[in-house]
């Protein structure tokens, strides 16, 4: 079968392989991929300076955010034929550390974890893959090829639960928030800010096109500029870009008593001057906390399946700006300023 693959931390290393069938070891739910979203990571991963291979192995099948159909599937795992599923991305480390043990991997305490497609195991980028049905998600079959959004935002609904239960501490009415970057990640982010009657401000840097249009079409607010600009004192600012000043400001500009939940994986290498003990001035005198969040477990991926059945399905395809043929994978791989979520589709639908 064909398979999308890479060899982590070499530039430009990626082929269309043929591959042999999944093996059995990862599984007995045998799954036939529809369509698999491209995201920052599998960039970053293609020029080289991300990712692991499987031990022993040279190249990594990429891909994590699927979505596939089901081929294959004992009686008792409560999956069967023809079912519209997303595959989990992370595994629990071996060990497992506590926070493994208990479902929690997205929280690995050591490390030890692997990630499909990511690392140290082969991701969803094939024309079938295996699992054990514990790592399988049913989507709303009415979403179709929308379910490919699924990781995605199991990744914002990590975020909003650590935001949630964060601000719970005392008293959490929140009614302004600040999303920074209209990407996918951040679009989704403002979706389920909306979802819970939150008044949501995206910001980003172009001016006009889908990105403004979609935010907009959500019922929340596209801003240019600084923070306070957009918002004085939010109660909730999610980082979506990673961009090191807008760190900064999310930092600076959440209001008293809020939150500011970090989600964006930044390059590093960059310095800029900050005054500590003002930063750590306003945070103690005014109870701020600022969280980071990665990957999602069971949970998460269960809200967002939820989050994404609730929403208008009209928006969520306008998410999806270009669907390339398998074949023509490297063509999803070139960024376009107009992209938001580019996805390989492995079987047209
Ligand atoms: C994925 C997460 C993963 C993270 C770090 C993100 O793109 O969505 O599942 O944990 O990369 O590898």
């Amino acid at each position: 079968m064909r398979a999308l693959t890479v060899i982590p931390l070499t530039k430009d290393s990626a082929r269309l392989d043929d591959i042999g069938e999944p093996p059995v070891s990862d599984g007995p739910v045998l799954v036939s991929t529809l369509a698999v979203g491209i995201c920052g990571t599998d960039i970053e991963i293609l020029s080289g300076a991300y990712g692991w291979a499987p031990p022993g192995h040279q190249r990594l099948v990429l891909g994590h955010e699927s979505l596939g159909t089901v081929e294959e599937a004992p009686a008792a795992s409560g999956f069967a034929k023809g079912d519209y599923v997303v595959g989990i991305v992370r595994r629990p480390d071996p060990v497992p550390c506590s926070s493994c043990a208990v479902g929690e991997w997205d929280f690995c305490r050591n490390g030890k974890y692997t990630e499909r497609g990511i690392k140290e195991h082969d991701g969803y980028l094939s024309e079938r893959y295996r699992i054990q049905p514990e790592y399988l998600v049913k989507v709303d079959p009415a979403l179709g090829t929308l379910g490919v959004l699924l990781e995605p935002t199991s990744v914002v609904a990590k975020a909003w639960e650590q935001i949630d239960r964060i601000g719970g501490r005392a008293h959490w009415e929140p009614t302004t928030a600040v999303v920074t970057g209209a990407g996918p990640i951040g679009l989704l982010a403002a979706l389920l800010g909306v979802q819970r009657g939150i008044d949501v401000h995206v910001i980003d840097q172009v001016t006009d096109g889908l990105k403004p249009d979609l935010v907009r079409a959500l019922g929340a607010t596209y801003h240019t500029g600084p923070i306070p600009d957009a918002v004085k004192d939010p109660d909730v600012i999610v980082e979506c870009t990673g961009v090191a000043p807008l760190v900064l400001d999310a930092i600076e500009y959440i209001g008293p008593g809020g939150v500011v939940c970090l989600t964006g994986v930044s390059s590093g290498g960059r310095e800029i001057g900050i005054d500590p003990g003002a930063l750590n001035r306003t945070m103690v005198l005014e109870n701020e906390a600022v969280v980071g969040s990665v990957n999602a477990n069971r949970r998460h991926y269960q809200a967002a399946a939820d989050a994404l059945s609730a929403a208008d399905h009209g928006w969520l395809a306008r998410l999806i700006t270009r669907r390339v043929p398998l074949e023509s994978w490297a063509k999803a791989l070139d960024r376009q300023p107009e992209d938001v979520k580019v996805v390989i589709e492995v079987r047209p639908s």
